[in-house]
């Protein structure tokens, strides 16, 4: 019997006998010899069965057998550097889970992107999506690790909430027993803020759900967001923290899954650029910035995904837009006291048109003012009874942010749409499968 090995320690097993268990997704035949590709999971190899070396029966399986075909191949590990995984497999024998009795249906030729999203359940088998897969595996691992690194204790924050989030008008609702509706959350960052007076730093990981209708490459119905909220951190020091976490992750990527990102044609160069510190420009700098590059932009606007674009272009790195006008951001943010009609706060756009990857802020913490934006951007007062509280024993002056782990994914990736950073993405028209 020989020992089952992962393909991604293959390099540990040259000259040995080995058992892969996985599917073969392609192969070519002459009549004299199978070359089957395969893979389990966690790489790829190109497995040769010749007739003149091997048992009869086991030409006849491989002849036999059809893209996706789930196998057992056992055989003599050899280093071969002109393959293009640089390890071959010479088989000694195949033991057929099963072959399907059908054609796959995705097969080398070019499909749709609908089609494609249809049969996202296999598509996922694909080698690109694997890439990514892993991409966004590295992305998760490395957030949590920089947390962890600088002390944050995790805070995992509810999904079904009462009448509470940014603004009404996104929020998916579901029947909640006797209680009315719950509605699905936007954000947990009303949650994390209470965390912090128990905590200190804390942060999240998990998804979050809106129900705008933006139809666009950047937006999602579900996405995962990580949050964190810091008790006595200023904007800037939260603007500092978040190019921290920015770099660290890149870097990150960069190191452990640098044959992830060769394998989808990432350019890395720009990545490499990506090092604390980053840019910062005021909001009304940026304004100025995209009059002069012939945007028809007026104070007040908001920053929109093109304006973003046209941002970023002029950076080599993520650049951080601090300090909008308050009536186009949330309640809860803090009114600059030297300029009341700003509010502290930052987005982080991404370089090469990604758009928005953080949201962030200070937060109010007078309980007067708190009660009065919440007034003032009409939200129901008795729901927030709980988030008023947190001012109300022991206020401090704190910051948090979010990051969108997808845009984030998308970025890095250089992908064409956010829909291939996640496994099962979740749009206006899908959700299926
Ligand atoms: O800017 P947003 O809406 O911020 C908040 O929700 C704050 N409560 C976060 C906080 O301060 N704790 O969302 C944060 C990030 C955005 O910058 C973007 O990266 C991502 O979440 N995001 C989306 N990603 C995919 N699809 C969507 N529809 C998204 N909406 C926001
Ligand atoms: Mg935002």
């Amino acid at each position: 019997m020989s020992q089952w090995v992962y393909l991604e320690d293959i390099s540990e097993h040259v000259g040995e006998d080995v058992e892969i268990r996985g599917w073969m997704f392609n192969k070519r035949s002459s009549g004299k010899i199978h070359f089957l590709q395969l893979r389990d999971g966690t790489g790829f190899i190109q497995a040769i069965v010749e007739k003149s070396s091997t048992d009869e029966e086991v030409f006849k399986t491989a002849d036999s057998l059809r893209m996706e075909s789930s196998v057992v191949v056992e055989g003599r590990v050899r280093e071969d550097k002109r393959s293009p995984y640089g390890y071959e497999l010479d088989v000694k024998n195949i033991e057929v889970i099963q072959i399907p009795s059908e054609d796959y249906p995705i097969s080398k030729k070019e499909h749709g992107i609908d089609f494609l999203m249809t049969n996202r359940h296999l598509w996922l088998r694909s080698k690109r999506q694997f890439h990514i897969l892993r991409i966004r595996d590295e992305v998760i691992r490395a957030t949590r690790e920089f947390y962890h690194s600088k002390k944050f204790v995790l805070v995992d924050t509810p999904i079904f909430t009462g009448a509470i989030g940014e603004s009404a008008g996104e929020t998916f609702s579901v029947k909640y027993f006797d209680l009315g509706k719950a509605y699905l959350a936007q954000t947990g960052q009303l949650y994390l803020e209470a965390a912090i007076m128990a905590l200190g730093k804390v942060f999240n990981l998990g998804p979050t759900f809106r129900a705008e209708k933006s139809k666009t490459r950047r937006h999602l119905t579900e996405f995962w967001m990580n949050e964190a909220e810091m008790a006595y951190y200023t904007s800037d020091d939260n603007m500092t923290f978040q190019e921290e976490l920015i770099s660290y992750i890149v870097k990150r990527v960069l190191e452990k899954a640098s044959e992830h990102l060769e394998a989808i044609g990432r350019d890395v160069k720009p990545l490499e650029k990506v090092k604390a510190p980053f840019p910062r420009i005021s909001y009304d700098e940026a304004v100025k910035l995209l009059q002069k590059k012939g945007f028809d932009m007026k104070w007040g606007d908001d920053i929109g995904g093109d304006e973003e674009t046209g941002i970023s272009v002029e950076f080599d790195r993520p650049v951080m837009v601090y300090n909008y006008p308050g009536n186009i951001k949330a309640f809860y943010m803090q009114p600059d006291p030297n300029n009341p009609k700003v509010v502290l706060c930052n987005d982080m756009i991404a370089p090469e048109g990604y758009g928005e990857i953080i949201g962030a802020s200070q937060r109010i913490h007078d309980p007067d003012l708190l009660i009065e934006k919440i007034k003032e951007f009409n939200l129901p007062v008795e729901s927030y009874d709980w988030y008023v509280d947190l001012r109300r024993y022991g206020t401090v002056p704190h910051s948090g942010f979010g990051m969108g782990i997808e845009r984030l994914v998308a970025w890095i990736c250089k992908l064409d749409h956010i829909r291939e950073a996640i496994p099962f993405a979740r749009t206006i028209y899908r959700i299926h499968p």
